[in-house]
């Protein structure tokens, strides 16, 4: 059983001061009833700041909310991994559905900075998740497919330094949620997917679920076998809330 992990998606929100409030408290509310590994992604200009406010040795590790996938040059306003890597960046999100439905990234692109991620030793968390419109057509599993297949298809991807979220677009910031056992079969399909890949990555890799996890829900939904922590938008702002699903994953 991998350590189960939650990360903090604060997507574009944050200040100087709330960034060392927020992880100060979080911080110092992680006792030992959590056992769960503990990220936070906040904006680019905050990650610097995020490890000069954390301990040095403390449970909180650090990621970006995307990457470039080139290495360096004229690409006015993208960040390199390189350059995330060098300010002691852990984890980046690659293909969050704001992300893909936004700014029109497209998978090819994903998998570029997934494996440009690994190449300067960061750990992509890779987030998949379908439609309404998917859901309600019951095209739920094809389209899963289809965005891990992208991955999957680059033998290159190491898919052992990798962490997938399944987060399905209809929940993220709405105060739906997919019910546990509807989040299961998506978690297990996804790692059956790897399987048949590779088989040792498989039982390693950790799925997160997203969308809309609240300390409520928290608990159902890390209880499945395939889900292994969540990602969390909205509640990683709220400090009590994010401890309190970090206990239970
Ligand atoms: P939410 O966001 O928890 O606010 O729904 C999740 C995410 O976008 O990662």
């Amino acid at each position: 059983m991998p350590q189960p992990l939650v990360i903090g998606n604060w997507k574009m929100n944050g200040s100087l001061s709330l960034t060392s409030d927020i992880l100060r408290a979080i911080e110092s509310g992680i006792d030992d009833k959590i056992k769960c590994e503990v990220g936070v992604c906040v904006p680019y200009v905050y990650i610097a700041q995020a490890h000069s406010t954390i301990a040095c040795d403390s449970r909180i590790t650090v990621g970006a909310q995307t990457v470039s996938e080139y290495k360096s040059g004229a690409y006015t306003g993208e960040v390199s991994a390189d350059m995330l890597a060098e300010i002691n960046c852990h984890w980046v999100l690659v293909g969050h559905s704001e992300r893909r439905v936004l700014f029109n990234e497209k998978d090819t692109a994903l998998v570029l900075k997934v494996l440009a991620a690994q190449r300067a030793g960061l750990v992509p968390v890779y987030c998949v998740g379908e439609t309404e419109a998917d859901y309600k057509a019951g095209n739920t599993f094809q389209t899963i497919e289809n965005q891990i297949s992208a991955l999957l298809d680059n033998k290159a991807v190491d898919l052992k330094q990798i962490v997938l979220a399944y987060e399905p677009v209809w929940a993220i910031g709405t105060g739906l949620t997919a019910t546990p056992d509807e989040a299961q079969k998506v978690h297990d399909f996804i790692r059956q997917l790897i399987k048949k890949q590779n088989k040792e990555a498989a039982i390693k890799v950790r799925i997160l679920y997203g969308g809309s996890v609240k300390p409520d829900s928290a608990e159902s939904l890390f209880a499945q076998k395939d889900i292994d922590g969540g990602l969390i938008g909205g509640a990683s702002l709220d400090v009590e809330a994010f401890l309190s699903i970090c206990q239970k994953a």
